[in-house]
């Protein structure tokens, strides 16, 4: 029997972009298709990986200088790819992705300023030329990304925060570093403009899959 070749798609963008909530609903799309799924996210994804998660995301925003900050989202990540990700793909299933290693060129390279190629020599270190085969990156203004995750995190009340109280300077960057990621790598990422309802932004993405399948000839 031939085992359908695997599928990785990563979602990106900022902070509030709802990338969460399309997740969902991609897996759902893939499971109607019949389509074995793991939903995972990074920092972490796997019990090590979750562990390190737990360095980066508490505490205060200085708490780490921006080298360790990448090398530990480094480290966090090929623990994830060689335990969780590469063994799903091998036995042919969809990856669903909350942010991969251009969140690290996005937020360590062009937020924190240690530039795009350094990033990308940590990568090739950690993971070699291991990329998803789809990125869809979540695009909208900083404001409105900013007030969504705000609303999100006053529910919560979340210690998971320390991203989400860097200065709106970061985010514009964040925001520019995504936007020139697509550009420089247009054969595996869309952008989708995620400033609209909710149902909108999932056709948005919907079409986009879709496209990338068609192409491929797996759809
Ligand atoms: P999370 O609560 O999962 O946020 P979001 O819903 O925005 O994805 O926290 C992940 C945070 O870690 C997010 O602020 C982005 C940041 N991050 C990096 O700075 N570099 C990375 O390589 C990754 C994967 C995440």
């Amino acid at each position: 029997m031939s085992v359908m070749p695997g599928l990785f798609i990563s979602f990106e963008g900022g902070e509030g972009s709802g990338k969460t909530t399309q997740i969902r609903r991609l897996e759902s799309w893939f499971s109607q298709r019949g389509r074995a799924v793991v939903v995972t996210r990074e920092p972490g994804g796997s019990p090590g990986a979750e562990e390190i998660r737990n360095l980066l995301l508490t505490g205060d925003p200085g708490r780490w200088d921006a080298v360790t900050e990448a090398l530990l989202m480094f480290a966090s990540r090929r623990d994830h790819v060689e335990r969780t990700i590469r063994p799903a793909l091998g036995e042919g299933k969809v990856v669903l992705c909350d942010r991969f290693a251009d969140s690290s060129v996005a937020y360590q390279g062009y937020g924190h300023g240690l530039g795009a190629e350094y990033i990308r020599n940590l990568w090739h270190v950690a993971i070699g030329d291991f990329k998803p085969d789809l990125t869809l990156i979540f695009d909208l203004p900083v404001d409105v990304g900013l007030k969504r995750a705000g609303a999100r995190f006053a529910n919560v009340s979340a210690a998971e925060d320390r991203f989400e109280r860097m200065g709106s300077d970061f985010h514009q960057r964040l925001r520019q570093g995504f936007i020139d990621i697509a550009r420089e790598n247009p054969e595996r990422c869309r952008i989708i403009d995620a400033d609209s309802d909710i149902d909108t932004v999932s056709e948005r993405m919907i079409s986009a899959v879709s496209s990338r399948l068609s192409a491929q000839g797996t759809g």
